[in-house]
């Protein structure tokens, strides 16, 4: 049973051995999530390092030496992921998607601009609402691990997969920085409204692009594929979006999935190689990486 309480934030490094002319439709089952997934992965080096600047600055604010500590943890694991998403994206730049460089430098100056022109109190909610918004995220790539990762490339699904469980983890640090900061549950749902939009506007302009030059975009077949998963995704989504929207909401209370409670303790226990899991048992309760005994 979920406890609902994260355990103390660890800094991971784990290897994700993409395979030698891996192209951008990584789960020929799920052509349009892979290219999600990849215009999400564009945005990483942008938006993680605006965060972790976000919290530096709000770092310098505050005397409370746990909450110092989780921001530390914060920006480790962040900063982990943004670099691991540097790699991954380097690789789709090599395939040669002239969507790579255009969608980067959008991000670029998007993330720039808030930093330069934006306030502290916007930065913050942006922050607190973007990292509510991934941990909606995280619970639904979770639970439906097996249909969007199942029979993808172990790298990737290991990637995002490890990626999310991280951001799970993390569920409160923002929370907690912005309670003590601010509070103002008008401004919460500022910023979760903002980053919601603001994300899932640059990801649609991403995939877009990404589905054009693989030819992968237009067509009736696969529009009603694609309108399908967003369909599902948003239907997986909006539940847990709504329940950040109360005004109670702490991030504390939502549980947190079995799956992932099992990656952190196999992680913990050294055992098996989390950075390649087997994307044909994803269903199992528990994460099996490649080679595991059945
Ligand atoms: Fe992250
Ligand atoms: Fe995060």
């Amino acid at each position: 049973m979920a406890s609902g309480k994260a355990p103390r934030m660890t800094v991971r490094r784990l290897r994700f051995a993409y395979p030698e002319g891996l192209g951008g439709v990584w789960n020929p089952a799920q052509p349009a999530f892979s290219h999600i997934v990849n215009a999400g992965s564009l945005a990483m080096p942008y938006l993680e390092p605006y965060l972790i600047d976000t919290m530096r600055q709000a770092r310098a604010k505050l005397d409370d030496p746990a909450l110092i500590a989780d921001i530390d943890c914060y920006i480790g694991q962040e900063a982990t992921h943004y670099r691991q998403h540097q790699q991954f994206n380097r690789q789709l730049a090599d395939r040669g998607y002239a969507a790579v460089p255009q969608m980067e430098a959008v991000l670029k100056a998007d993330y720039q601009g808030f930093a330069r022109n934006r306030s502290f109190t916007f930065n913050l909610a942006y922050a607190e609402g973007f990292e509510a918004m991934a941990l909606t995220i995280g619970h639904m790539l979770i639970a439906d691990r097996d249909h969007l990762f199942g029979d993808g490339d172990p790298a990737v699904a290991s990637l995002i997969l490890w990626h999310f469980v991280e951001e799970i983890e993390h569920k409160s640090a923002t929370y907690d920085v912005f309670m003590a900061l601010d509070g103002r549950y008008r401004w919460r749902l500022y910023g979760l409204f903002y980053a919601l939009f603001h994300i899932m506007g640059r990801a649609r302009q991403g995939y877009r692009l990404l589905l054009c030059e693989d030819g992968l975009w237009s067509g009736w077949r696969a529009r009603l594929r694609r309108y399908r998963l967003l369909l599902r995704i948003f239907g997986g989504l909006l539940p847990r979006l709504l329940h950040v929207l109360k005004p109670g909401y702490n991030p504390r209370d939502v549980p947190d999935p079995v799956w992932a409670q099992a990656w952190w303790a196999q992680h913990a226990a050294g055992a098996g190689d989390l950075g390649a899991l087997d994307t044909a048992r994803l269903a199992a309760p528990v994460p099996m990486a490649m080679g595991a005994a059945r």
